[in-house]
């Protein structure tokens, strides 16, 4: 048995990597802005992230931190450095090296700084995960017409699947880049679009929409999508299914 932080531990993603983790027998500990005993805003850090971090076996940082990511991943990787942490798993999205996304250049930026930050880690990329999915097109929905952006496809992926990878991993020695992951699928926006509107009930006009710029160029020819890692097997409709059910 190992004890095991994770950071972001009551995420989208953090949760269920602390339910694999605590079924696996580990002992894990919860990090986030809001969870005590370790609640540490990442971008400050202080005496509970030191306290988080005495004596783990690996973290798992799964914070998803919108500003600030980088400032937060120095601090929190100089305190690792000091506490001697022996593993760090970090959680990036495919196509973050492709795509000029702000978003993305940051945690690009992120990767870059745990290789060089001396402490033994771990990287998986993954697709989007079908919650970012679902809330997209509920976003979109709130007019009438959906606008949704043309010949943009997407390959959604379960996140307990990604929590359970990451667990594993986890558990194992570092491994450097391990291969991406992703969703069983490539749909285009206008299909997940039909699947969600099927699933629930709703009607909607469909209008597909080509927008400007590199990011748009970047996501329409897929550069965000694994298609030779479509390892994931509950596809979006099944998602929505469990989700939407009765
Ligand atoms: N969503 C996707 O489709 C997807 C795909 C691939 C990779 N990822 C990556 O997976 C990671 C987790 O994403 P997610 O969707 O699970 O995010 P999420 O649901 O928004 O959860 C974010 C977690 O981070 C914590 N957090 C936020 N700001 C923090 C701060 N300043 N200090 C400490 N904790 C903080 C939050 O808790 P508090 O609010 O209590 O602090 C929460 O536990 C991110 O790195 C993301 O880039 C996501």
């Amino acid at each position: 048995m190992s004890t095991i932080l994770v950071t972001g531990g009551t995420g989208t993603l953090g949760r269920p990597v602390c339910e694999r983790l605590r079924a696996d027998g580990h002992e894990v500990r919860v990090l986030s802005r809001h969870s005590p005993p370790y609640a540490v805003d990442l971008r400050q850090g202080g005496p509970l992230l030191d306290r988080a971090v005495d004596g783990v076996d690996a973290v798992v940082h799964c914070s998803n931190i919108l500003r600030g990511d980088k400032e937060a991943a120095r601090r929190a990787a100089s305190i690792r450095r000091r506490a001697g942490v022996p593993h760090l798993l970090y959680i990036s999205i495919v196509g973050v090296d492709r795509i000029p996304l702000g978003y993305y250049r940051n945690k690009y930026a992120v990767e870059r700084m745990i290789r060089a930050s001396g402490i033994p880690w771990t990287l998986l990329r993954t697709t989007q995960f079908h919650d970012l999915v679902l809330r997209l097109l509920q976003g979109l929905a709130k007019p009438p017409v959906m606008l949704l952006p043309k010949d943009v496809r997407d390959q959604p992926l379960e996140v307990t699947e990604a929590a359970a990878r990451l667990a594993e991993l986890a558990a194992r020695p570092p491994a450097g880049r391990v291969e991406d992951m992703g969703g069983p699928e490539i749909l285009t926006f206008t299909e997940l679009a039909h699947a969600w509107l099927r699933a629930t009930g709703r009607r909607r006009r469909l209008v597909e929409v080509p927008l400007p710029g590199r990011v748009y160029q970047g996501l329409r020819h897929g550069r965000h999508l694994a298609p030779e890692r479509a390892v994931g097997r509950v596809t979006f409709e099944e998602f929505l299914a469990r989700r939407l059910g009765p």
